[in-house]
C-alpha cells in the first residue's frame, strides 16, 4: 500500500541536468517515486528507461503530465518548452519545478506564476545555486542585519566553453539567450535575494564566435549588466564563456561580493563552507566557516557530509520542493522569482539593443 504522503512523479526531459541533479536528489526523499518520464529524443528516453527502471514513458509531454497517478511534475528541457509544458501540467492540477529560465521572456514567466496561483499548485524555479551552504548562510546573515545598509552587489562567473558546440543553447528561438540566460540567470536571483527588487539598469552582451562546433551560434558568450536597486544599492554582474584558462565546470569561478554600512562580505561557490568577511574600518577581510546546521536543509535526507559537495547541494532542491508540497507552503526560490529574473533580462537585452538604461 502507497502511504498517504506519497508523492509521485514525473520527469520532462531526460537529458543532462535530470541525470545529473533531478533523479538523484528525488532518490534521497522519503515516499517519493518517479512513475513517468518524457522525452521527445526516443534514444535519450530509452536510455533514462533503462537506468531508473520507470516504466511509463512518452515522448509527448501531453501522455505524461495530464496522468491522474502524476501528483508533481519536474520540466528539464530546452528553455523554449518550458512555458507550454508548465501550463499543461498546471491545468491538470500538477505541482512544477521547473528549470531557469524559467521561459523565452517575462510575458510567458509571469503567466506561469499567475497559472500556478490561480490552480494552487507548488511552483518552483530551479535556481540552484541558492542551496549552497554558504549562500543560504549569507542569506541569513544579510536578513539578519549583519551588512547594514547594502551599497553595493557584485557578481562574476567565468568559465572557459571555448568554441566548443553548445547545442540548442546556441539557437535563439530555443535558448532565448546565451551567456545572459544559461549563467548569469542564477546571479540575478542571488540580486534579488541579498539586495532585493532593481530599479533600472543598462547592459550589454556580445557574440565573440559566430560559429560553435561548426554550427551557427546566434547568442551571446558574455554579458554584463550595471544596475540600480530600489534600495539605493548598485550591482555589477558579469558572466562570460570566454574566460580562457578558468575551466568549464562549476568549479571555475562564480564570485559574489557585498559591500554595506556595517561589513562586507565574498561568497564563492567553490568554498562551499567558507564566507570572508571585513567589518567596516577593520584590517581586513577574514574567513568564517559555516555552521554545520547550515550545511543542508531543514529534514533533508542527504548525509552532509557525503559525496563531493559541490554536487551534492544541488539535491537539496529537491527536498525544497517535496516540502514545500507536503506542507502546503510557498518553494524558494517560486515562479515569482523566476518571472522576476525574467524581467531582468528582458530589460538586459532591450538595453544591449538600444544603448539606453532600462527602468524596470
Ligand atoms: N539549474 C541548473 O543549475 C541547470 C543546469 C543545467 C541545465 N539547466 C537547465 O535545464 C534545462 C535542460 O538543460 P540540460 O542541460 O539538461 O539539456 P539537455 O539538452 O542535456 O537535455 C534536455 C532534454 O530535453 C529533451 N527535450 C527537448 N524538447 C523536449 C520536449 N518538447 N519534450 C520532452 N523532452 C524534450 C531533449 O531531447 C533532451 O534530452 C535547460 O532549461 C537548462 O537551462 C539548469
Amino acid at each position: 500500500m502507497p502511504s498517504a504522503r506519497a508523492i509521485n512523479f514525473a520527469i520532462v526531459g531526460c537529458g543532462g541536468i535530470t541525470l545529473q541533479n533531478h533523479l538523484p536528489g528525488l532518490a534521497l526523499c522519503p515516499d517519493v517515486k518517479v512513475v513517468a518520464l518524457c522525452d521527445s529524443d526516443a534514444a535519450t528516453l530509452e536510455r533514462a528507461r533503462q537506468q531508473t527502471g520507470v516504466t511509463i514513458t512518452s515522448t509527448r509531454h501531453e501522455d505524461i503530465v495530464r496522468r491522474e497517478d502524476v501528483h508533481a511534475v519536474i520540466i528539464a528541457t530546452p528553455n523554449f518548452t518550458h512555458a507550454p509544458i508548465a501550463l499543461d501540467a498546471i491545468t491538470h492540477g500538477k505541482h512544477v519545478l521547473c528549470e531557469k529560465p524559467l521561459a523565452l521572456n517575462h510575458a510567458d514567466a509571469q503567466a506561469m506564476a499567475d497559472a500556478a496561483k490561480r490552480a494552487g499548485v507548488r511552483h518552483m524555479t530551479a535556481f540552484t545555486y541558492r542551496f549552497v551552504p554558504a549562500m543560504r548562510y549569507l542569506a541569513h546573515l544579510v536578513q539578519r542585519g549583519d551588512l547594514g545598509a547594502p551599497y553595493h552587489f557584485r557578481s562574476c562567473r567565468l568559465q572557459d566553453w571555448g568554441t566548443r558546440r553548445v547545442g540548442w543553447r546556441q539557437v535563439k528561438k530555443l535558448a532565448g539567450t546565451g551567456e545572459l540566460g544559461d549563467m548569469l540567470s542564477h546571479r540575478i536571483d542571488f540580486a534579488h535575494l541579498l539586495v532585493g527588487p532593481m530599479k533600472r539598469l543598462v547592459a550589454n552582451l556580445k557574440q565573440w564566435h559566430p560559429v560553435r562546433g561548426g554550427q551557427p551560434n546566434e547568442l551571446d558568450d558574455w554579458v554584463t549588466i550595471l544596475a540600480d536597486f530600489q534600495n539605493g544599492a548598485t550591482g555589477v554582474l558579469e558572466s562570460s564563456k570566454l574566460a580562457s584558462g578558468r575551466n568549464e565546470s562549476w568549479r571555475s569561478l562564480d564570485y559574489v561580493e557585498l559591500n554595506g554600512s556595517e561589513r562586507s562580505f565574498v561568497f564563492i561557490t567553490g568554498d562551499w563552507n567558507k564566507l570572508q568577511t571585513g567589518k567596516v574600518g577593520g584590517p581586513g577581510f577574514e574567513t568564517i566557516e559555516i555552521p554545520r546546521e547550515f550545511w543542508k536543509l531543514p529534514g533533508s535526507a542527504r548525509d552532509a557530509g557525503a559525496g563531493d559537495p559541490l554536487v551534492t547541494f544541488r539535491y537539496d532542491q529537491a527536498w525544497e520542493f517535496v516540502d514545500a508540497i507536503r506542507s502546503g507552503r510557498p518553494c524558494a526560490p517560486s515562479f515569482h522569482d523566476g518571472a522576476r529574473a525574467l524581467a531582468v533580462m528582458d530589460a538586459a537585452v532591450k538595453s544591449a539593443e538600444t544603448g539606453q538604461w532600462i527602468e524596470l
